[in-house]
């Protein structure tokens, strides 16, 4: 049985036009909301992401402001530059763009960030009210992934969920919001023993483990419902995901492709976090 495509490009789009409707709404209502992107060093994957991510707010109306700082720019002025933007009543979202040069620490930016603009859902707060079961800002890509899989009409609950990768920015954030839904969540990482057969398990498959097609399709149990949040290049220097598609399509009951499957949806989810802190920091009601 050929697998259905879940079409994050297409449902990204319902979710940038839901976005949309209430920046609409706040607009009428004389609110503005902003999101500022910082992005230190010239790492050019990061600047075409950054790039994508002010065009994405300008489509739906948000206000977007990139401050591009130089490489060689010091952690103290980072920190200062966060903590400018924690007391601007005007700033809704705060994002700082991974990975920092390495005289930069990441914890120190994300500590320092106000967890009522971390549209990223990285600081510990954050996560510690995922983790409690609290409302708070989730990171987009875990969130949009769970969108992904809602648009599948499966239920989660008592099903096998199995997440590749405990990153915090995919895997650890993933795990929680599966238990959340009431599966029951395995994570695997590079040091789990027998792989394929972890994989086997699962009902739902989250791969997010950073190597190209590592993931063979006959690991794969009929009917299971792959996420693929991979981002790789093969031998050929082609785009690929950490799932071999054409093996695992034969398998799954719906796959995502890559690309155009889970990367459209962080961004969309990105504008939404922006939507949800500019209404909570404001005392707005939620907009969802
Ligand atoms: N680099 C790769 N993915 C992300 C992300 O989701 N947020 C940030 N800030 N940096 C990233």
């Amino acid at each position: 049985m050929a697998a259905r495509i879940l079409d994050g490009k297409s449902i990204a789009a319902t979710v940038r036009g839901e976005v949309k409707e209430a920046v609409d709404r706040l607009h009428a209502r004389g609110v503005f909301p902003s999101l500022h992107v910082v992005l230190v060093g010239d790492d050019p994957a990061s600047a075409v992401y950054v790039r994508n991510k002010a065009r994405a707010c300008e489509e739906v109306g948000i206000r977007g402001v990139t401050h591009r700082l130089p490489a060689t720019t010091t952690e103290a002025e980072v920190l200062a530059l966060l903590h400018r933007l924690n007391g601007d009543p005007e700033v809704d979202g705060v994002l700082v763009q991974l990975p920092l040069p390495p005289h930069i620490s990441a914890d120190r930016v994300i500590d320092a960030q106000d967890p009522a603009r971390d549209v990223d859902g990285f600081h510990p707060v954050n996560l510690g009210r995922l983790v409690s079961g609290r409302e708070g800002l989730v990171a987009c890509t875990p969130a949009g992934c769970m969108r992904l899989i809602q648009e599948t009409g499966i239920r989660l609950q008592g099903k096998r969920a199995v997440v590749l990768g405990r990153s915090l920015i995919v895997g650890k954030p993933m795990a929680l919001l599966l238990l959340a839904a009431h599966a029951t969540v395995t994570i695997c990482h590079s040091r789990t023993r027998d792989l394929p057969a972890r994989v086997a398990e699962a009902d739902v498959l989250v791969a997010a483990i950073g190597q190209a097609r590592l993931v063979r399709g006959e690991w794969i149990q009929e009917g299971t419902v792959v996420i693929d949040v991979g981002m790789n290049r093969d031998e050929e220097g082609r785009l690929c995901g950490d799932v071999d598609f054409e093996g695992a399509s034969r398998q799954a009951s719906f796959i995502t492709p890559v690309p155009g499957g889970v990367g459209p949806m962080t961004i969309a989810f990105l504008l939404r976090n922006t939507l949800i802190a500019a209404c909570a920091r404001r005392g707005l009601p939620p907009p969802f």
